[in-house]
């Protein structure tokens, strides 16, 4: 019933030609792919690689946007300005974006609320430190990300926003979480879901696994019960290694 979700999220690399180069390639080699796809380039790419993937299976997403609408932001970008150039879809919560630019929850919650106003859907990141997770408390903290990130979302806002946990600890590190770890917090998310939600929402809601994701890693981890897709760093900037994670068998 849940579908599979992948998205790549090429975080702050390639110039506009290396974008076009891989955005082509993906439409040419997803074609065929029978899940649910995304690529979030940085805000420069998004108007080059937005006409590419047209009427193809990919969504454009973009990375992180204002919690405002317009204004005096210097240096931000706003939901407006996503939505003018095609973006369906923004990540928000990124760990980069917790833990490196100190977004907190409220602020998360701020831009997610506006963006699933403004008609976005939207990718919200969650997950634990490595000292957490030594601590036990992955869970809670996952919780915690999830509540406060989802206040004030309607049931029927919810079916636009998809859940990726990806531990700090294993993003861009190598490290992966075993399947069984994620698949605990994945199903421990979806617990929280239908805490707030209920079971039908619970069931539907989407969570992907994100943290060093790798052709080599993508089918043990989406075998488990609670884990639905997978948000792709490193190995989203090339088609050899992120086309076989899309097609992961
Ligand atoms: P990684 O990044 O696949 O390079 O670990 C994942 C992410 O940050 O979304």
């Amino acid at each position: 019933m849940r579908g599979y979700y992948i998205a790549g999220n090429w975080k702050m690399h390639k110039t506009r030609a290396e974008a076009a180069e891989l955005a082509k390639a993906l439409v040419e080699q997803l074609r065929d792919g029978k899940h649910k796809y995304l690529v979030a380039p940085s805000f420069t790419l998004l108007e080059t690689v937005g006409p590419l993937l047209k009427g193809s299976n990919i969504v454009l997403g973009a990375q992180n946007m204002a919690a405002e609408e317009q204004g005096a932001h210097t240096g931000e970008t706003s939901v407006l300005q996503l939505k003018d150039l095609g973006v369906g879809t923004v990540i928000l919560g990124h760990s980069e974006r917790r833990h490196v630019y100190k977004e907190d929850d409220a602020l998360i919650n701020k831009k997610v609320r506006l963006a699933l106003k403004q008609g976005l859907d939207v990718i919200l990141c969650i997950g634990e430190l490595l000292e957490e997770r030594e601590a036990g408390n992955a869970e809670a903290v996952c919780e915690t990300q999830t509540v406060k990130g989802l206040e004030g979302v309607s049931a029927e806002d919810l079916s636009r926003v998809t859940l990726a946990y990806e531990p700090v600890w294993a993003i861009g590190t190598g490290k992966t979480a075993t399947p069984e770890d994620a698949d605990a917090i994945h199903g421990s998310v979806r617990a929280v879901i239908r805490r707030l939600y209920g079971e039908s929402a619970a069931q539907r809601i989407i969570i992907q696994y994100g943290g060093s994701v790798k052709p080599d890693n993508a089918a043990q981890l989406m075998a488990k019960e609670n884990i639905d897709g997978a948000l792709v760093g490193g190995a989203a900037l090339k088609a050899d290694s992120f086309v076989p994670i899309a097609k992961f068998a």
